[in-house]
């Protein structure tokens, strides 16, 4: 039986593996969640076959109610809001290793000795350790998301300290434990460190603010592939430990190019806003003239009278759910013979790969969609680009205005075209909360309204092109 699901476990890995592989492509991303489907059906089929307690009962019981609290949430959810989803789901791992950590720790079956009961006791040190600053940070990083707490970093004084002296404080006390034997000693080492913990992890996300949010989320899901990996030494569960390991390491090169698309250190945000002064989110809300205002009967002839034309879509597009709408404009002007491409930067709406998904969604051919370094250097040749609640991914201060909170992050240049059109409901700020100079330059003329309203009844003035 051991070595099927030896072999079982062997096929969830591969399958994990071509699922990441799938997933970094638009075109192979549906094919890679049939993989990751797959995988994790076997995986978990394995492992009930390999339970040996007999305790199939409340296995099946805890299964069927996360099953149908995972199905309504599949469900439910919208799309803006799976990052609070994903962070969710990351403090539910957190918790899962530190409730194993403890289980290993005061299971009285186990009763090994020397380099075992060390490497035993690193593993539940570690697991715990990390778990906990997952469990709490995620649910932090949940609140802020959600609008549930101020998004605002927390700038507690002294706080690299603070968070040093907890770090300092966690190593000795588990240079106590680890070579220990179980005892009343050891057991308080354990719960102060996994206080400690907690309220690391609480202190890490809180004090990162506004902008940095999608890469905090990103590293969580790193974290919580370490925590996974922790627990499948503990449980000496192969699979676990190969997951985690993926999960873990890619969660971090996401963070990194994210990082990179943001113009943040990655080592800033991971140790909690070190070297932020905490600015990025601040708005600076400054009038810089006057918007002018234009029309759906005006933004058709535009439409018209174009040739080259790039869509720059952000957060507001996902908010309007304009992406079909999009799509049957997009359609509409290319069997005119229009060039239409799309220009997607890589932090655009609330997740990596917002702005693809959707447009995968709508049947958007995948050709036209080209990613911010492709089609950059192609706006002073573009006759007219339509932006669709995008804001701060086109904020030309990142690039003009050194001062600016948003300064050095890379942009979608798209004022460099001959018009620009943009499609939101107000003047109001982006994420990031800082005015944004581009709806004030001489070239762009600003569409009011509901992205998806306007994109409608353009389209119905748009017959025949
Ligand atoms: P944002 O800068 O967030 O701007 C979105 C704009 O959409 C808003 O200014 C809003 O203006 C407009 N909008 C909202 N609802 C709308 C509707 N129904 N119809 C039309 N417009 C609507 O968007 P972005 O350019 O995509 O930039 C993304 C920002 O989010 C960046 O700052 C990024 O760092 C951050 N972020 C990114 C991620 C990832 S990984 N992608 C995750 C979290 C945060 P009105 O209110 O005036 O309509």
């Amino acid at each position: 039986m051991n070595s099927v699901i030896s072999m079982a476990y062997l096929f969830s890995a591969v399958m994990f593996i071509l699922s990441l592989g799938g997933l970094s492509t638009h075109e192979t991303a549906r094919r890679g969640n049939y993989y990751g489907m797959v995988g994790m059906a076997v995986a978990i089929i394995a492992t009930v076959a390999g339970i040996t307690s007999g305790a199939y009962l409340p296995v099946g019981i805890a299964m069927g109610v996360g099953a149908v609290i995972g199905l309504h949430l599949a469900r439910k959810v919208e799309m803006t809001a799976m990052p609070q989803l994903v962070a969710l789901l990351h403090s539910f791992v957190g918790l899962a290793a530190v409730l194993i950590g403890w289980g290993g720790y005061l299971d009285p079956r186990i009763n090994l000795e020397g380099a075992a009961h060390i490497v035993h006791n690193s593993e539940i040190y570690i697991g715990v350790f990390i778990g906990a600053i997952t469990l709490t940070g995620s649910i932090v990083a949940f609140g802020k998301l959600q609008g549930l707490i101020s998004g605002k970093p927390l700038m507690l004084p002294a706080r690299h300290w603070l968070n040093l002296i907890a770090l300092v404080i966690c190593v000795v006390l588990g240079a106590q434990f680890i070579p220990a034997d179980v005892s009343n000693a050891t057991i308080i080492n354990l719960l102060v460190m996994t206080g400690i913990a907690l309220l690391l992890g609480i202190h890490l996300i809180a004090a990162i603010g506004g902008a940095d949010m999608p890469v905090v989320i990103s590293m969580l899901n790193s974290y919580s592939g370490w925590a996974a990996a922790a627990t499948g030494f503990m449980l000496s569960n192969d699979l676990l430990i190969v997951i985690g390991a993926l999960v873990g390491s890619s969660g971090a090169i996401l963070s990194y190019i994210m990082c990179r698309g943001m113009n943040r250190s990655f080592i800033s945000v991971i140790l909690g806003g070190f070297g932020s002064d905490g600015t990025v989110a601040s708005s600076d809300g400054e009038e810089e003239g006057e918007a002018v205002a234009t029309t759906h009967d005006e933004l058709a002839d535009d439409l018209k009278a174009a040739k080259n034309i790039v869509i720059v879509p952000g957060f507001g597009m996902a908010v309007a759910h304009a992406q079909q709408a999009v799509s049957d404009l997009t359609d509409k002007l290319r069997k005119a013979g229009k060039t239409v491409r799309f220009g997607i930067h890589p932090v655009a709406g609330r997740l990596p790969g917002h702005m693809n998904v959707l447009l995968a969604e709508a049947n958007v051919p995948y050709d036209i969609v080209l990613e911010m370094e492709e089609i950059n250097d192609d706006f002073p040749e573009t006759d007219l680009v339509l932006v669709i609640g995008a804001n701060d991914t086109v904020n030309p201060d990142a690039v003009e205005k050194p001062g600016s909170p948003i300064a050095g992050m890379p942009v979608l240049e798209v004022w460099k075209a001959g018009k620009v059109v943009v499609l939101k409901r107000s003047m109001a700020s982006g994420y990031a909360g800082v005015a944004n100079p581009l709806f004030y330059k001489e070239n762009s003329r600003m569409l009011f309204g509901d992205a998806k309203d306007s994109l409608q009844s353009v389209l119905g003035k748009l017959t025949p092109v």
